[in-house]
Parts: C-alpha cells; sequence; structure tokens
C-alpha cells in the first residue's frame, strides 16, 4: 500500500511560523514522524510539499494510478481552492484532510473547507499527531475495502 502525504503552502515553515497553532515542530520532524509510523504499519509513503496551488493540483493528480489514498493539509487553500477539490474528486482516491491547528476554533475565514467535500475524514487540532492518524484512519479503510 502506498500514500502520499501532501502539504501546502507555509508548511514548510512548521517550527517557525505561529507556533502557538502550529507547535514547534520542525518540516523536517514531520516528515520523519510519517515516515517512522509508515515503517511501524508497513506502508509506502510519499511526502510532498508546495507553497503554490497548481502543484498541489499536480500532485494529487500524480496519485492516480501510483498510490492507494492521499492524506492532504492544504492549508491556507483549503479555504479557497476548487481547484484542489476538483483534483481530489478526479482522482477519487480515498482522502484524509488534516489540519494542525483546531481551526473550527479561529478565524470565520477557516471554517470554510472546499477539500471537505472530497474527504472521508477531517482531522483538527491533534498538533503533527493528525498524520499518522490519518495514515492509519486510510489503511483500514483501504484494507476493509479489498
Ligand atoms: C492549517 C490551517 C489553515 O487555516 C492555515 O492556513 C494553514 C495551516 C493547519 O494545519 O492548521 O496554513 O491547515
Amino acid at each position: 500500500m502506498k500514500l502520499m502525504i501532501i502539504n501546502g503552502p507555509n508548511l514548510n515553515l512548521l517550527g517557525i511560523r505561529e507556533p502557538d497553532h502550529y507547535g514547534r515542530e520542525t518540516y523536517a520532524d514531520l516528515i520523519a514522524k510519517i515516515e517512522r509510523h509508515a515503517e511501524s504499519i508497513g506502508v509506502e509513503v510519499i511526502c510532498l510539499q508546495s507553497n503554490h496551488e497548481g502543484d498541489l493540483v499536480d500532485f494529487i493528480q500524480s496519485a492516480y494510478g501510483t498510490c492507494d489514498g492521499i492524506v492532504i493539509n492544504p492549508g491556507a487553500y483549503t479555504h479557497t481552492s476548487i481547484a484542489i477539490l476538483d483534483a481530489a474528486k478526479s482522482v477519487s482516491l480515498p482522502l484524509v484532510e488534516v489540519h494542525i491547528s483546531k481551526v473550527e476554533e479561529r478565524e470565520d475565514f477557516r471554517q470554510i473547507s472546499y477539500i471537505r467535500l472530497a474527504a472521508l475524514k477531517t482531522i483538527t487540532g491533534h498538533g503533527t499527531d493528525g498524520y499518522p492518524e490519518a495514515m492509519d484512519f486510510l489503511c483500514a479503510h483501504i484494507k476493509g475495502g479489498a
């Protein structure tokens, strides 16, 4: 089984950006956590990050036929991007939306999520532990459907 883990804009600055919301772990720490977890549950992962909306669309498209599921934190594009939603709907892969912060307790403009319309599940406010949780959920879902 292979999962694609996609992170959107500014998530490369984890550890530096707004630690009250996003904690002190760096992006490298996050990737190490994901890779350790992948090994422990016996799945392959490909981790990708971009600050550019079109790249995120390209990543999702490239998962078609190569990955079994997607974990995505689209960052601020969560709240604006129909293109990313359309890409997710186009490939029709099982997808979990992750947010490090508790978005539902933040500003009004963060209360809209386009990607949620293509997500099996949304995890918010669990810090970077939300990623391994999303991987576990996808694994169970994919195995259950096999
Ligand atoms: C975020 C929440 C978004 O509102 C924000 O724009 C981000 C990070 C999160 O992980 O909590 O960049 O997706």
